[in-house]
């Protein structure tokens, strides 16, 4: 029978290694906090209570769980002298608490669901704390796992207090730990610093938990699940396996990338069936592309709804606010920025739309602008269905343009245009004949005169 569980994210640390005046948590990995990724997993997992223990001073940190977490604890932990002392900030919550406890860090976003699943099932299995473990690459400063012959384990030593066969293990710690334990305050409380670094390990509860009669179990995963993000270099690797693993979830899904590994996702990007996505593309947050749409190398996107069947780029920037309808073509060198762009329209070279609305199959020729900024204020620029808007026109909002109206190219349009009216504003033209052949010979007579 599982019991209640009340899940502990550390989030506290200084991560002074990360050379950074926000804390270490609040780095983003897919436009996402690490914080908020280990929240979101963390829910996911379906607890019952969950409380973030931050550091003092740290408001951010604070905002960022309750913004992902509306409903989250927060506790404070004044001074940073280790785990164990970390979870034990958290005090009044544990003490509050009967049934199991699980400790996260937040430096630490890319474990599963599944995982977290799989470790709290070690509890049922009669485990009085359950380890997630890995097999480490490079095992460098993480704690090590220390297991008996017959697999159990005995206890975690961290590197630095670790005799050199005991480093040679390459069994891991991720930080991540279930407990099943009568009165975990006093397991905490028994923890002592009498190590390398004079802090509080939560690790040490192993040995005092087997000390008390009860059983540790370690649960391996793998290590792109846990690696833990300590450097700006940790941050950038952790990115690349969220990345790895979200661009094979879409393609599993039925997008087609030409070269996933160039193609950056954010962690609420939403990719329908047979949509196409060439190289060199980057998914801002806030972006859903529908079926069929074909994504054009190249391209930037940023809180924005591609629709079903539409053509984006190549070069194309999508800014908040950009809405394409059913198989709008947008192309090269085309800013669009709150603007709304009916089923069928066309920009497909050279424009600037930006807050307005584009109606079904209006074509917007090259060099369009929507000048909708006069320094002050935002104005918005409405064009009906159908209209036909000529190249290297500015459009000065306020500005509307009725259903199936012209617009001469080259125009600079100041005022409404009636549905179907023509509209153009330029100089009239003005030819005379035979000018240019007389212009050359006088020049020619100019310039022969002055070389003598
Ligand atoms: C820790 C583990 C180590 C494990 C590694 C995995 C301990 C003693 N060591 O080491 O076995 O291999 O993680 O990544 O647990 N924190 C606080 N308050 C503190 C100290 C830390 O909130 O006083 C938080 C940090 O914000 C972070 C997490 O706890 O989210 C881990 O702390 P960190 O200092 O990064 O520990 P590691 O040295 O990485
Ligand atoms: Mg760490």
């Amino acid at each position: 029978m599982a019991r209640p569980l009340l899940t502990v994210i550390l989030a506290a640390g200084k991560g002074t290694r990360m050379r950074s005046a926000m804390p270490k948590v609040l780095h983003r990995i897919a436009g996402r906090s690490m914080l908020g990724h280990v929240l979101t997993v963390a829910q996911e997992v379906g607890g019952d209570s969950l409380v973030v223990v931050v550091g003092p001073g740290m408001d951010a940190v604070r905002e960022e769980a309750l913004a992902a977490a509306p409903g989250a604890g927060v506790f404070v932990q004044e001074t940073q002298l280790g785990t164990a002392h970390a979870v034990l900030a958290a005090r009044s919550a544990i003490a509050a608490h009967r049934g199991d406890l699980l400790v996260l860090f937040a430096d630490t976003p890319l474990v599963t669901v599944e995982t977290l699943k799989a470790l709290l099932s070690e509890l049922e299995r009669g485990a009085s704390i359950a380890v997630l473990g890995f097999e480490a690459r490079d095992p460098g400063a993480y704690g090590r796992l220390i297991t008996a012959e017959d697999g159990t384990l005995t206890a975690i030593r961290e590197a630095k207090d670790a005799t050199d066969a005991e480093r040679a293990v390459r069994l891991c710690n991720s930080g991540v730990m279930a407990f099943r334990v009568d009165d975990p305050l006093s397991l905490l409380d028994a923890i002592g610093n009498g190590n390398a670094k004079g802090e509080y390990y939560l690790t040490d509860a192993v040995e005092l938990t087997r000390k008390r009669g009860g059983r540790a179990a370690a649960v391996v995963c793998d290590e792109d699940e846990v690696l833990g993000v300590n450097a700006r270099r940790d941050l950038a690797a952790a990115e690349a396996i969220w990345q790895r693993r979200a661009r094979n979830k879409l393609m599993d899904d039925g997008v087609t990338m030409i070269a996933p590994e160039t193609v950056w996702l954010s962690f609420d990007t939403v990719v329908g069936r047979d949509v196409t996505i060439e190289p060199n593309v980057y998914f801002g947050i806030g972006v859903s592309v529908d079926e069929g749409a074909e994504i054009k190398a190249n391209s930037y996107f940023e809180g924005s709804r591609i629709g079903a069947g539409a053509r984006v780029g190549p070069f194309s920037r999508l800014r908040p606010g950009a809405v394409l309808g059913r198989d709008v073509h947008v192309g090269n060198f085309v800013e669009l920025k709150n603007v709304a762009l009916a089923d069928g329209a066309k920009a497909n070279h050279l424009s600037y739309l930006g807050d307005g609305t584009v109606g079904a199959k209006a074509n917007i020729g090259a060099g369009t602008i929507f000048c909708n900024y006069d320094g002050f204020f935002k104005h918005k620029t409405d064009i009906g269905e159908g209209v036909f808007v000529g190249s290297n026109s500015s459009l000065v909002a306020p500005l509307k343009i009725g259903a199936g109206a012209y617009i001469g190219s080259g125009s600079v349009i100041t005022k409404d245009v009636a549905a179907n009216a023509l509209a153009l504003s330029r100089t009239a033209q003005d030819e005379r004949p035979g000018w240019a052949e007389k212009f050359r010979s006088m020049m020619t007579r100019r310039k022969a005169a002055a070389s003598k």
